[in-house]
């Protein structure tokens, strides 16, 4: 069974669809799971469901947050989610991925300070004075993906000759020297210090879908000591969490947005089988995600796949820029898999799980199956809460999704950010997005 749009009325369809496919989801009807509180490093989490981080790319041109910006996160704190994983924030003004990317700095940290009391505000009206949610902010270099003045300015951290092809790059795009990196490093603290005084409880030192930090994962190629062997690859990321917990001590959250897997061939790929690049080889994500452990990370929030390169790994989609070589649950469940294969070798650590918004209104049953099995502690969702911003009030008071209300992963929402718009749900917050789509659509 090849690529399919999802068509499914009832949950045993996508049962019987699974099953023909011989993947691997577990679904439950038990949705009181994903109402369950936890600790996690100190920190009282109010519920299971957690907003990942959806960029909307709407900040003011000095990296402080628009106006689209407040209202987005006020629709997340209304929203329910015990945690509201923030966006990608950038470290420097150069690795923004476009220019209306936040950025923080001294000089707006009074808008952040602003927006993140606005946040547990907003949410404490709509749920109580119980009801704190988490606060993380995505702490970001867009690396090769940089776009911070409206074209490209690539900043490599390695050579991939996939990724360099896709991006039609040259040989003459400089790579960042060892002693640019560990300066860099330093951004990642100065900004961290800036989000704590900003009132978040902690910060991920992003490191996925091929930005900056999760290219020297892979970096194989790369000589000195961010390169090559498994202690030089993971060097950036390990020392930026050391420092930050040195720095601001232990009351602080420290955690990563991690791929586990590229889909990228070796030795230009992580998390991948070196014989068989489709397949995804977790021994390295897992001592990563233990030395984690051991420096003091108590949550992860796992991912897969490249947004730019192999979107369908990243996010199971019905409509994008191509139609993916599988069914959209086959993506669905490796996702859910490989992140539970992490889980189940360190149940100790709160794993924050991605791949749910391609099923819909099923969502909530995977959702509660997921932990039932213990492949995750914390159920994230990323595009439905763009289109759905309340579904987790919805399953924790009703029970349910409401079919109307749901994301149909059809892909407009990437279509704008990549064509330079802010971005937000074009089908379902139609009154501000809707043009905004339109006008891409004009602009071809
Ligand atoms: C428009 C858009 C913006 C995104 N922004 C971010 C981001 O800032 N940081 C991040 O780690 N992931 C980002 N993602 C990825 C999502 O967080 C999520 O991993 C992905 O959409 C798959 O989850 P889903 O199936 O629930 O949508 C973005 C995705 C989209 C479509």
């Amino acid at each position: 069974m090849g690529h399919k749009e999802f068509k499914y009325g009832e949950l045993k369809e996508v049962v019987e669809d699974a099953m023909a496919l011989g993947v691997k989801l577990k679904f439950s009807d038990k949705l009181e799971i994903l109402s369950r509180k936890a600790k996690i490093d100190g920190f009282d989490l109010p519920n299971a469901l957690a907003v990942h981080p959806m960029e909307g790319a709407d900040g003011e041109l000095d990296g402080a947050p628009g106006e689209l910006t407040k209202r987005r996160y006020e629709r997340f704190s209304r929203g329910g989610a015990g945690l509201l994983w923030f966006e990608a924030v950038a470290v420097v003004p150069e690795g923004r991925a476009n220019p209306r990317q936040l950025w923080i700095h001294a000089n707006n940290l009074p808008q952040f300070q602003k927006l993140a009391t606005a946040m547990l505000q907003q949410a404490q009206e709509e749920h109580g004075s119980g009801h704190t949610p988490m606060l993380i902010m995505q702490l970001t270099h867009s690396g090769r993906y940089s776009k911070p003045y409206n074209k490209p300015v690539p900043i490599l951290a390695a050579r991939n000759p996939y990724l360099d092809a896709a991006q039609k790059l040259n040989d003459d795009v400089p790579i960042l020297f060892d002693d640019e990196l560990e300066k860099l490093e330093d951004h990642y603290v100065k900004a961290a210090v800036l989000a704590h005084k900003a009132g978040f409880h902690g910060v991920d030192i992003k490191c996925c879908h091929r930005y900056l930090n999760s290219e020297l994962l892979s970096a194989f190629t790369r000589k000195g000591r961010y390169g090559e062997t498994f202690e030089g690859r993971t060097r950036f990321l390990l020392n930026v969490v050391r420092k930050i917990k040195d720095c601001l001590g232990k009351d602080f959250i420290v955690t990563t947005r991690l791929n586990i897997y590229d889909a990228i061939p070796y030795p230009y790929g992580w998390g991948v089988d070196k014989a068989d690049f489709l397949q995804y080889d977790l021994s390295e994500p897992k001592l990563l995600v233990k030395l984690l452990w051991e420096s003091g990370v108590k949550i992860v929030n796992l991912t897969m796949g490249n947004p730019y390169y192999n979107p369908h790994v990243n996010r199971p989609y019905d409509k994008g820029p191509y139609t993916p070589p599988e069914h959209p649950l086959v993506g669905v469940a490796r996702l859910i898999n490989g992140i539970g294969e992490i889980q189940k070798d360190i149940p100790q650590m709160a794993v924050v799980g991605t791949g749910f918004s391609w099923l819909r209104q099923f969502s909530a049953s995977l959702a509660a199956g997921t932990l039932e099995d213990g492949l995750a502690t914390i159920i994230g969702y990323g595009r439905e809460s763009f289109a759905y911003p309340d579904f987790a009030k919805d399953i924790i008071k009703n029970g349910s999704l409401i079919k109307e209300k749901c994301c149909i992963a059809c892909g407009k929402c990437t279509d704008i950010m990549r064509s330079g718009g802010t971005t937000g749900c074009a089908i379902k917050d139609s009154k501000i997005y809707a043009p905004i789509y339109g006008k891409v659509c004009r602009n071809g």
